[in-house]
């Protein structure tokens, strides 16, 4: 296996290299308010989703994680599970050059197996033709659970002492962060939660280890680059010690 980069530690980080994950929540309510559809409420958050990841550089992020569809987002009616995946699809299609023209590298995270091949190609596809963007990472959560890719990861491992390509005694913090979905990108400073819930939903399990949270009343569809400067203002007012002691 080999790896881009490695994720940094728990450490501060410049305030132009901030790493946001976000649990974009509050869709079908945001479209329930006004007597629409729920996937009206995910087209709108999909506008959301464009405008943020043109504003991040200029907040000073140049890591955005995404969660778009969670491993028990399947449970949903089949027309909206196929109304988000074809959303999901139209997004790469639609945004591939301008990614390309802002410098943008888009990845994925999740289980891609159980995605539409079609889908799962399209994926393949846009990482490969903005793999050497360097500007602004935008990472996308589909069919991601932060247990299920501890548990993919643990596998990952297990094979690779069986076949004698990793020693046991080299498992370590920074060797799982490897083999997760997230080893290209540092872990996430801030973690913002929309629509006033306060779960973790099984998000960055591992890599959230010391993240600052942020849980806003904001529907999704309502979030703009306007709300995030907000919470980063609060965020910056806040210190982070990691463990430490401030001296
Ligand atoms: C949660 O709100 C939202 C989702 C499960 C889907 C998120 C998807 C998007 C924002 C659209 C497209 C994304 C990309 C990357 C193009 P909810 O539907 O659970 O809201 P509710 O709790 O009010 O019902």
């Amino acid at each position: 296996m080999t790896f881009d980069r490695v994720p940094h530690g728990p450490e501060p980080v410049p305030a132009t290299d901030l790493h946001v994950a976000v649990i974009m929540d509050g869709n079908g309510r945001w479209a329930a308010n006004r007597g629409w559809p729920r996937l009206v409420g995910h087209r709108k958050g999909a506008e959301r989703v464009r405008e943020l990841a043109s504003a991040c550089p200029s907040l000073g992020i140049r890591y955005l994680t995404l969660y778009a569809f969670s491993t028990e987002n399947w449970k949903r009616s089949t027309e909206e599970v196929l109304g988000l995946m074809s959303l999901f699809a139209r997004y790469i299609k639609r945004e591939a050059g301008r990614m390309n023209r802002e410098g943008v590298r888009l990845r994925f995270i999740g289980d891609r197996s159980r995605l539409d091949p079609k889908l799962s190609a399209l994926c393949d596809w846009v990482e490969a033709e903005t793999a050497h963007n360097t500007r602004f990472f935008l990472q996308v959560a589909i069919n991601y659970g932060g247990r299920d890719e501890i548990a993919r990861a643990t596998r990952a491992m297990a094979q690779d002492v069986a076949d004698g390509t990793l020693a046991p005694e080299e498992v370590c913090e920074a060797l799982i962060g490897r083999y997760l979905d997230t080893s290209f990108v540092p872990d996430p400073d801030l973690v913002v939660r929309t629509s006033g819930e306060t779960r973790v939903s099984n998000f960055l399990l591992w890599q959230a280890a010391y993240s600052e949270y942020v849980f806003t009343p904001v529907l999704w569809p309502d979030f703009t680059p306007e709300t995030m400067r907000q919470i980063l203002d609060a965020f910056h007012a806040r210190e982070r010690r990691f463990g430490g002691v401030v001296t």
